[in-house]
């Protein structure tokens, strides 16, 4: 993948860089119609673990917690030495990134597979919903995840560009960017949080309080933990400790993907104007829903 990531350096345009799928622009380093086309047909299974969250919220964050739970629990079921190492996962875990084979080889993968997707849940294979597969939703400030989105486009090949933060600002409120609008995003998923299968975690209260949120993800996978396997948790999953392993886990992009871990780091770049369209986005598409309550935007 990081491969074609540093391919990508060679795509110079949005054209060649994006391509739209069901109305929403996704990029072409990842990205197929075809693999999509294959994903419909994946068949999920009831004890598969889902992280959902659009891209920036804090996916790589959430999925570090998620494959020490996972291996863990895996430990006390399967022994030590037949416990797969959660650092070199067999697939690459985003779902709707790879080739269409992918699928088929996910067919062979053991329990519990371990899944991220920035997809909308109408654009996911219905076997996840059918099979009631457990979902963990993250979302994030709005405001902070177009900063992040920001300075990650500026620092990966295969998204395009922009030379100033007006710019990127002025595709994200339009729907340009790649996985498409953030807000249309929030108010699909927001039909599902009352389903059981869901649990919905805000990057902002990880970040207020690591402990109770390994702790209530693990209970929500019904993963029992020790008061030392949670410290572990907790450590592994610190922001310092993300970016100092980041080089083993991201190659060279693990400053992109590890860059500043912060709250309210939006009020660096968003102008008075800025503020006041998200603000109003805001109002239109989620206040007053569980959801943008949950965001305590
Ligand atoms: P910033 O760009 O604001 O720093 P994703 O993994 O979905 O691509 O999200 C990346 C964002 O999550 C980045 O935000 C990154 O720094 C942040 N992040 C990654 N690991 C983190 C951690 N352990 N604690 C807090 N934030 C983290």
């Amino acid at each position: 993948l990081i491969d074609k990531a540093v391919a990508a350096a060679n795509l110079k345009n949005r054209d060649e860089l994006m391509f739209s799928y069901k109305g929403i622009p996704y990029p072409t380093s990842f990205c197929s119609p075809e693999a999509f086309k294959a994903l419909e047909s994946f068949e999920a299974r009831s004890d598969d673990v889902i992280l959902a969250g659009y891209p920036k919220s804090g996916t790589n964050w959430l999925s570090q917690i998620l494959t020490d739970l996972i291996a863990i629990s895996q430990k006390k079921t399967l022994g030590e030495e037949r416990s797969g190492n959660a650092e070199e996962p067999e697939e690459f875990p985003y779902l709707e990134v790879g080739d269409p084979e992918k699928y088929e080889r996910m067919i062979k993968l053991p329990s519990p597979r371990f899944m991220v997707t920035h997809l909308r849940p109408e654009n996911l294979p219905t076997s996840i919903f059918k099979n009631k597969v457990k979902i963990l939703l993250l979302i994030r400030n709005p405001k902070d995840l177009a900063t992040s989105f920001y300075h990650f486009s500026n620092g990966l090949a295969a998204l395009p560009s922009y030379e100033t933060w007006d710019d990127f600002f002025t595709d994200f409120v339009s729907k340009k960017i790649a996985w498409g609008c953030y807000f249309e995003y929030l108010s699909e998923w927001n039909k599902y949080v009352d389903k059981e299968n869901i649990m919905t975690v805000t990057y902002e209260e990880l970040k207020e309080n690591r402990a109770l949120g390994v702790k209530n993800i693990a209970a929500f996978f019904g993963i029992p933990l020790t008061e030392k396997e949670l410290q572990l948790v907790v450590e592994r999953s610190s922001f310092q400790s993300m970016k100092k392993n980041s080089e083993k886990t991201h190659g060279a992009f693990g400053n992109i993907f590890f860059r500043k871990g912060a709250v309210s780091d939006w009020k660096n770049l968003f102008s008075e104007d800025q503020n006041e369209k998200m603000d109003k986005m805001f109002e239109e598409c989620l206040a007053g829903t569980k959801l943008g309550k949950k965001l305590k935007y």
